[in-house]
C-alpha cells in the first residue's frame, strides 16, 4: 500500500495506467487510480511511463528515474533492420584494453532488458584480465578433452593444437559472465535477454562481442574449477557469458539465414 501517488490536477482518469498494468494492481477510484489490496506490483514502470500528463508516480518505479521520450528519433524500418542484422559474432580482437567505463556502459544497458515478470536478478562478473582468461582457456580445454565434446578439439579446430589458438575466448581481452541466484527460476532466460541487449549495443560503443557457449559448457560441468577461478559465489549460478573487445576486422555485408519458416493460423 502507499505504492502510488496521483496528482489529481493532472490526472484525467483516462485509465491508461490501469489498462497497461500487467499485474492488475490498479483500479479507478473517485480521485484517480488506486492500488488494489493484496496485489503485487512488479515494478515494470508501465503505469508511470504511459501517463500522458506524468500524473501518477510509483515508489517501485519512480517518475524521476524515467526519461522523456518525446525527442527520441525513431529508427525507420530499414535502419532498424540494418542495426539488428549488422551485429556479428566477433572472433578476432585487438589487444587494446577496453576501459572499465565502457564495459560499465555495456552492462548498464544489459540490465535494462526484459525479464520474466520483471524479475531481473542478473549480476555481472567482468573479467578484464587476459592472463586469467589464458588460465581459463587451459582449464576449459582440459574439461572439453574429457567430455563428450572432445571432438571439437580433436577434429574440429586444429588451430588450437597447432599454434595454441584460443578457441574458447577467441583472444578477447574481456569476458562478461552473467550470474543469478541459484533459485531464480528464469535465470538463463533473463541472461539471454540481457546479453542480447549487450551484444546489440556493443557496436555503438565501437566494441565487438561473441557468445561464449563453450565456456558456459565448461563452467556448467559439476564442480568446475572455473567457478573458483572466477570467484563465483556459492549461492550463484552462471547463466550466460559473452566475450568482448575491440574488433580487429569489420564486416562489409549483411548475412542471410535459413529461409523463414512460419505458420499463420487465421
Ligand atoms: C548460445 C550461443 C552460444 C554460442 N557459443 C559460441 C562459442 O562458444 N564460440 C563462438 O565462437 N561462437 C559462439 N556463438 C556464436 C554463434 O556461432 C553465432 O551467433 C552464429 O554462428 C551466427 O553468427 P553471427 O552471430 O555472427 O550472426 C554462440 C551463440 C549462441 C547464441
Amino acid at each position: 500500500m502507499n505504492l502510488i501517488t496521483v496528482n489529481e490536477e493532472k490526472c484525467t482518469k483516462c485509465e491508461l495506467c490501469i489498462k497497461t498494468c500487467a499485474a492488475a494492481v490498479l483500479k479507478m477510484g473517485s480521485h484517480g487510480p488506486e492500488e488494489i489490496e493484496n496485489t503485487h506490483c512488479f515494478a515494470c514502470g508501465h503505469c508511470t511511463a504511459i501517463c500522458p500528463n506524468a500524473a501518477i508516480d510509483n515508489k517501485k518505479s519512480p517518475l524521476k528515474d524515467e526519461i522523456d521520450l518525446k525527442d527520441f528519433p525513431k529508427l525507420n524500418e530499414k535502419q532498424a533492420e540494418y542495426f539488428l542484422r549488422s551485429r556479428r559474432s566477433i572472433r578476432n580482437y585487438k589487444t587494446e584494453p577496453v576501459s572499465k567505463e565502457k564495459l560499465t556502459k555495456l552492462i548498464d544497458i544489459a540490465r535494462l532488458a526484459p525479464t520474466a515478470a520483471n524479475s531481473q536478478g542478473i549480476s555481472f562478473v567482468v573479467v578484464q584480465n587476459r592472463q586469467l582468461l589464458e588460465q581459463a582457456l587451459d582449464i576449459s580445454i582440459q574439461l572439453v578433452e574429457a567430455s563428450p565434446l572432445k571432438h571439437l578439439i580433436e577434429e574440429g579446430d586444429k588451430r588450437y593444437k597447432e599454434d595454441g589458438y584460443d578457441l574458447v575466448f577467441r583472444g578477447a581481452p574481456n569476458l562478461i559472465i552473467a550470474t543469478s541466484d541459484k533459485n531464480l527460476p528464469n535465470g538463463r532466460d533473463n541472461a539471454v535477454s540481457s546479453l542480447t541487449y549487450l551484444e546489440l549495443y556493443a557496436p555503438s560503443l565501437g566494441l565487438g562481442s561473441c557468445w561464449a557457449g563453450l565456456f558456459e559448457y565448461c563452467i556448467g560441468i559439476e564442480n568446475s574449477p572455473l567457478l573458483k577461478l572466477f570467484n563465483i559465489p556459492e549461492d550463484k549460478k552462471v547463466v550466460g557469458a559473452v566475450m568482448v573487445g575491440y574488433p580487429k576486422y569489420s564486416y562489409k555485408r549483411l548475412v542471410d539465414r535459413n529461409p523463414l519458416d512460419a505458420t499463420f493460423i487465421e
